[in-house]
């Protein structure tokens, strides 16, 4: 009888750690590309969606980042950042940081297909 419980008790165990072990690499894996994702968009948020909501352009509408020429390649887009056509401010605090600068185009080029 007692023999009997714990086999069963840990054959419950193991099938829990199984599942743990699944759980916890599906969680990581996917968090890996989201995380990738959401801090360009975070940063687009925290600096570009005022002006730019959509990938649109609120302050010249023909002027949108949508179909941009500024977004042919990454070195475009730094280059345009560093020194924008005002009214649109500079953006040092991004180019001068590769992960955010690298982060930020992931995310807009992905505007593009909208
Ligand atoms: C204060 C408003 C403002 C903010 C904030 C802003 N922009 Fe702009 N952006 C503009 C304006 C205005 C233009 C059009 C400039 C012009 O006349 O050529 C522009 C143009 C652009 C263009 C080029 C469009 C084209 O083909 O001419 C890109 C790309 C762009 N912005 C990306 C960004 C990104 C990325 C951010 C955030 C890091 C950002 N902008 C933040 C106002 C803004």
């Amino acid at each position: 009888m007692l023999k009997q419980i714990s086999t069963s008790f840990k054959l419950i165990l193991i099938l829990f750690l199984i599942n743990t072990i699944f759980i916890v690499a599906g969680f990581s894996m996917s968090s890996n590309s989201e995380a990738a994702l959401s801090k360009g968009e975070k940063i687009f948020k925290a600096n570009c969606v005022g002006c730019h909501l959509n990938g649109q352009n609120l302050i010249r509408a023909d002027k949108p980042i949508i179909g941009s020429s500024k977004l042919q390649s990454k070195q475009a887009f730094k280059k345009f950042l560093e020194s924008p056509t005002k009214p649109m401010p500079k953006f040092e605090n991004i180019t001068s940081m590769d992960a955010r600068f690298n982060s930020l185009y992931n995310y807009v080029i992905t505007l593009m297909g909208k």
